[in-house]
């Protein structure tokens, strides 16, 4: 095992997931010897806390990230392909949580505990950590593919609004306080969010699908290595602070039955089943926060075809669903044992 201190960048560190890629740190005794903090403007000047040291906030700049041996992007598209470029120039591994680069050809987008082995890990370049919504689908799934094969996956999400970074969590938590005094405003969400579902995470195309959704069908293909994979996702944002909830219906290539599926999902690394229907017991937003696996239940199959099994997942869209599966990724790239 590797015995080595490295230096970390973090681009968008005063962000939903930079925040959470500092607790991580902090959690997992991330071998740091220096922690370089990026944020806007606004934010440069203030100190952040991880591992018992203050590590000011810098603004981004053409030498900013000399001498770093890894950067962790958590800003949106634009910032990240301006500058993961020039983080590999300067010799860095990039691990970006934006869509930038997510479907490019010539880009690994990765999940540990699937496709760790697609990095070559003696070259700095960027890696791509997928989706939040992806992520936790394709935990569960993975584990159905190689045991049972897949056909189809359909998937409808219930997510938070702490996905939409820090103004979605914020407005939610600004009309509940004001919901009694004053009537609330929609601005992050495209209606307001308090006592509401919306249908939409993202833009709209031409076939009446929303980005949000367009990024699960192609991410979750590529991860698996199975473009013949049907993938039909229905994104739904839900006034819930942190976690997203998804009933997924998955049609398998081979018959097999409940305990089988159930033993195949609990010896996958990061898979916890939670399923106990009758006494109420099954994943919850609430209960998954803050914790690092993702959680599967409900699992039964549909009585009009046993190849298709219906099933509950959820995951804490700031750890799995990025800042831990970005640090997972770096622990492999470094052979760091995390020490938790
Ligand atoms: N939230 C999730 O669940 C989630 C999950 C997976 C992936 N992602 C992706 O991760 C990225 C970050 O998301 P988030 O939820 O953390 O967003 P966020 O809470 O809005 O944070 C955005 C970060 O970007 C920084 N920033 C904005 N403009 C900047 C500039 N010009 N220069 C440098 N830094 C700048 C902000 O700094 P200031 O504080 O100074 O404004 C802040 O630190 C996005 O690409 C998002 O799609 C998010």
């Amino acid at each position: 095992m590797n015995q080595k201190n490295y230096k970390v960048g973090i681009v968008g560190a005063t962000g939903m997931v930079g925040q959470t890629f500092l607790r991580l740190m902090e959690e997992r005794n991330f071998p740091l010897s220096e922690l370089r903090p990026f944020a806007s403007e606004s934010s440069v000047g203030k100190s952040l806390k991880c591992q018992n040291i203050m590590w000011e906030v810098k603004p981004l700049g053409p030498e900013c990230f000399n001498g770093l041996d890894l950067v962790f992007i958590a800003t949106g598209d634009e910032l990240s392909l301006e500058w993961s470029p020039i983080a590999v120039k300067a010799g860095a591994f990039v691990i970006d949580n934006s869509a930038a680069f997510r479907m490019k050809p010539n880009f690994e987008l990765i999940v540990p505990e699937i496709n760790l082995n697609k990095i070559d890990r003696k070259k700095p370049q960027i890696i791509a950590n997928p989706n939040c919504t992806t992520i936790q689908l394709v935990m569960a799934l993975r584990p159905l593919q190689l045991a049972f094969g897949l056909e189809d996956v359909k998937v409808s999400s219930y997510q938070s609004v702490s996905g939409a970074g820090a103004p979605g969590y914020d407005e939610l938590m600004g009309q509940i306080t004001n919901f009694k005094t004053s009537k609330p405003i929609a601005k992050v969400f495209p209606h307001v969010i308090l006592h509401n579902v919306i249908p939409q995470i993202g833009s709209f195309d031409d076939n009446g699908f929303c980005s949000e959704e367009i990024k699960v069908m192609k991410e979750t293909r590529k991860i698996l290595d199975q473009k013949d994979l049907k993938v039909s996702a229905f994104t739904v944002r839900v006034p819930v602070p942190v976690s997203h909830s998804e009933a997924v219906w998955v049609t398998l290539k081979k018959p097999t039955d409940r305990a089988s599926i159930v033993a195949a999902l609990e010896k996958f690394p990061g898979i916890k089943v939670v399923d106990d229907p009758k006494k109420s017991e099954y994943p919850l937003a609430q209960n998954a926060t803050g914790k690092d696996d993702v959680f599967v239940g409900r699992i039964h199959h549909d009585p009009e075809n046993p190849l298709v099994w219906m099933m509950w997942i959820v995951s804490d869209n700031l750890k799995k669903g990025a800042a831990l599966n970005g640090i997972q990724i770096a622990e492999g790239i470094f052979d760091i044992r995390p020490s938790l």
